[in-house]
């Protein structure tokens, strides 16, 4: 480090490193442009809980390892909760002199405590370093990610409690296919976020190793325990290679991939409700609360929530894509190419928590369903073919055969405009004697629905089921964290 003795690296008045110079190398100060360029801490202040957390958890195992006293562990750990209650208190803004937010620590607490300050740094670098913090941090935001996702879990399934008996159409290839339970629709989408939920699971078990006492990227020959730090820090087991422990950012990216495939679902169902919302579809209305309006139409009631989900979906992809770019090409170990990690990762939490908490919204009080306009669309529809083609079957007709005769009979409807349920027996019985008056009854939205009793088919009691097994699996809503 730079000491009075060493007047040039502080003579340009900028400088870098923890206690405002580098080492003695350094006879210049960096250009301020490239300072800036170089700077993180912009950015990586959101790290400060973790970085503190890190650094107390390091200083009290450097003094029971006995490569500090006791009693300096315990000045250092006073020092860094002091920078804690000053940062706690809006009095702690580092500029982009300190270069990050492990420098800023840093130098505050020699600022602080005085020389004792420049202990901390012992056995440690800001590889391992940044490495705990970020883990540290994505851990917790995980678990936030978790509840967001039991909210929106809970908000489609009181909508689904709602509608079991509610009709709506199902396509195949955005044609109407088959009439459906909208409570099987909307637990669809509770499925979909299990599988998100499980996979954040996975993925908290790859982010809770600790890389701490990696140091730069060989080890150290100082005699730490690198056991006492995770444990401290709630860590399930270390990384067992130090080159590793530095350069992995598999967690990152994975994290990412799970966060896509959070939005790609939100965005789903996002274009379902954008559908459903428009005067074609007419199938839901949004209420005041989640909807806006046009500056210049009057009568606009505009979906804007969904169609923001949509378009952020496209932001985290791209984040996904930018953080495999930037692992794909460096060489052990550590390379300051990682830095870009931290703005990726921090978009891809507010994005998908800002997507989850909306969308939770938009179910639980953005969205009506209108099941008038539900049931009209599934009366007036040839949904219900396959229903007669089973009929035959139950008949002991082969389905190939009366797929065919069915077939023709819907386009000897469509050119004459009726529907099936309008035809008269006289004409069933002529495309097959085993047509009965019960067919009626047969093809009845309702019916066809309801007859779907295979395991996860759209049958009601089958939806009843799959409901109250939900309801079961689904915690409560749990508290916040402070
Ligand atoms: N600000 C840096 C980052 O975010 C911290 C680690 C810097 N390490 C280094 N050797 N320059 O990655």
């Amino acid at each position: 480090m730079a000491t009075e003795s060493s007047p040039s690296a502080r003579g340009r008045g900028v400088s870098g490193g923890a206690d405002g110079s580098w080492s003695d190398r350094f006879e210049e100060g960096l250009h301020p442009a490239i300072e800036r360029f170089n700077a993180s801490i912009g950015f990586d202040i959101a790290l400060l809980p973790q970085d503190l957390d890190g650094s107390v958890a390091h200083a009290r195992m450097l003094g029971r390892c006995g490569v500090i006293t006791t009693a300096e562990a315990e000045r250092l750990i006073e020092g860094l909760e002091l920078v804690r209650a000053e940062a706690a208190a809006g009095g702690f803004n580092p500029g982009l002199e300190a270069e990050d937010v492990h420098f800023a620590v840093e130098r505050r607490l020699i600022a602080l405590i005085g020389p004792l300050g420049k202990k901390l740094h012992t056995g440690r670098s800001r590889n391992d370093q940044v490495g705990t913090d970020l883990r540290l941090w994505l851990r917790q935001k995980i678990d936030g990610l978790d509840r967001a996702l039991l909210r929106f879990q809970h908000a489609l399934l009181a909508q689904a409690e709602q509608h079991v008996d509610t009709l709506i159409p199902g396509y195949t290839h955005l044609q109407r296919a088959q009439p459906l339970s909208l409570a099987h629709h909307l637990l669809a989408y509770v499925e979909m976020a299990a599988r998100d939920r499980q996979r954040l699971g996975d993925v908290r078990r790859r982010v809770n190793i600790c890389p701490l006492g990696a140091a730069a990227l060989a080890g150290t020959p100082v005699p730490i325990d690198r056991r006492q730090t995770a444990a401290e820090l709630g860590f399930e087991a270390i990384y067992a290679n130090s080159l590793d422990a530095v350069s992995d950012r598999d967690f990152a990216v994975e994290f990412s991939a799970a966060a896509s495939l959070i939005l790609a679902h939100l965005s789903r169902l996002a274009e379902e409700v954008i559908l459903w919302a428009s005067e074609e579809f007419g199938f839901v209305a949004l209420t005041d609360r989640c909807a806006t309006g046009s500056s210049l139409m009057p009568q606009k009631k505009n979906p804007d929530v969904p169609e923001l989900v949509r378009g952020k979906a496209g932001r985290v992809f791209g984040h996904l894509q930018a953080l495999l770019t930037m692992i794909k090409g460096l060489p052990l170990a550590y390379n300051k190419d990682f830095q870009e990690d931290k703005e990726a990762l921090f978009d891809v939490v507010r994005t998908t928590e800002d997507c989850l908490e909306a969308m939770a919204i938009l179910l639980e009080e953005g969205i009506r369903f209108r099941p008038e306009r539900l049931e009209q669309a599934v009366a007036a529809d040839f949904s219900n073919a396959t229903d007669v083609a089973d009929y035959l079957v139950a008949r002991d007709v082969p389905f190939r055969e009366a797929y065919q005769l069915v077939g023709g009979l819907v386009k000897r409807c469509l050119a004459e405009g009726l529907l099936l349920r309008e035809l008269p027996l006289e004409r069933w019985q002529a495309l097959h004697p085993a047509f009965e008056a019960d067919v009626y009854a047969a093809i009845e939205p309702r019916q066809v629905v309801r007859a779907r009793r295979s395991e996860g088919g759209t049958g009601f009691d089958r939806v009843r089921e799959q409901l109250a097994l939900m309801r079961q699996r689904l915690d409560p809503i749990p508290a916040e964290n402070p």
